[in-house]
């Protein structure tokens, strides 16, 4: 069987990672694409990654490039194209450049790579996402966005820190936009079945939830700049449960059609990722304060969107 292709839009400081993540994992050939104007960086990091298959003894091709042609095919398109943020910056002030960013990409995924999972990871990531279904007219199992693996990545560590608990044994989810109003479902999040709110307190709890909604931020203070391990690490995990068929449940940014009540909607819900793409929005129940919380996380996407419809 022939490998698959796994096409990283952006050859930035997140798709270095992406890239570095998929060859060492052997999920497939890797093609690194850029803009012309960074076609030597794309080219520099795959040459790179290609070396350190003979020190890590992975086989995958790297492959870096600004020409459209060699993504064709691919499987896989994980997009970061855009501009991350800078210090004192929300992500919703990236949605004009990003905005044209996307739709010019969207049209060369819908030309070149018409049956590809794709995963976008840019910036105000639930428009962006929306965008993109948009513009390349995918049915929505095959249009994803990454944000819930990130911001549960992100809670599960502040509350294994607080438990003096290992990482493994820590399992939540975040729900709702990628911003300020996301919803860490705290009666799901459990220390190997245990019910957090057994453990810590609320005033813990609500510092934690509150660190994780700045979790990004706290990041772009320190670095001058976005994360970039982290979310990598996230998408590669969508990725692999799409070309594995894993059927893993994970949070992600998915296209809603009546699921929560909301409609034409991106939002963060578990779904289940397997080979179908987002095969499945997984319907759980949430108290009333985190359905509160979701309905207004909703509507602050929905503003979004709606601004972008305008530019
Ligand atoms: N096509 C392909 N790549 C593009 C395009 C385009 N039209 N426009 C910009 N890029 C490239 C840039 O040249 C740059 O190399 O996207 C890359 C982005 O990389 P970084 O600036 O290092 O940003 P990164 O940290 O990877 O974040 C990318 O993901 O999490 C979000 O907020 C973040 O929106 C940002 C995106």
């Amino acid at each position: 069987m022939a490998r698959a292709k796994i096409a990283l839009i952006g050859a930035g400081n997140i798709g270095g990672e992406l890239a570095a993540l998929a060859a060492r994992k052997e999920l497939g050939d890797v093609v690194l694409f850029d803009i012309p104007d960074k076609l030597g960086l794309a080219q520099g990091k795959a040459l790179d990654l290609e070396q350190t298959g003979s020190v890590l003894g992975y086989d995958a091709k790297v492959t870096g490039t600004s020409s459209w042609d060699d993504c064709a095919g691919a499987e896989v398109v994980i997009v970061t194209a855009g501009v991350p943020r800078k210090p004192g910056m929300s992500r919703d002030d990236l949605l004009s450049i990003n905005l044209k960013i996307i739709r010019g990409v969207g049209i060369n995924i819908k030309e070149k790579c018409p049956r590809a999972f794709v995963i976008v990871i840019s910036n105000p990531l639930d428009a962006m996402v929306y965008e993109m279904k948009k513009v390349t007219g995918f049915p929505r199992e095959r249009v994803a966005g990454m944000a819930g693996v990130l911001d549960s990545a992100r809670f599960q560590l502040f509350l294994a820190r607080a438990l003096g608990a290992s990482q493994k044994d820590v399992r939540a989810m975040v729900l709702g936009g990628h911003g300020d109003t996301m919803v860490p479902a705290i009666s799901y999040c459990t220390i190997n079945g245990v019910g957090v709110k057994q453990l810590l307190s609320k005033a813990t709890l609500d510092g934690i939830v509150d660190r994780t909604r700045n979790g990004g931020g706290e990041i772009v203070k320190l670095m001058g700049t976005s994360a970039y391990y982290a979310p990598a690490a996230a998408a590669i995990a969508m990725a692999e449960a799409y070309l594995k068929d894993q059927k893993r449940v994970l949070p992600a940014a998915a296209y809603c059609d009546g699921e929560y009540g909301f409609r034409d909607l991106y939002i963060g819900l578990p779904v289940v990722i397997g080979a179908g793409g987002v095969e499945k929005i997984v319907t759980i129940e949430l108290d009333g304060e985190e359905r509160a919380q979701l309905e207004k996380s909703a509507a602050a996407v929905r503003e979004l969107v709606e601004a972008a419809k305008t530019l």
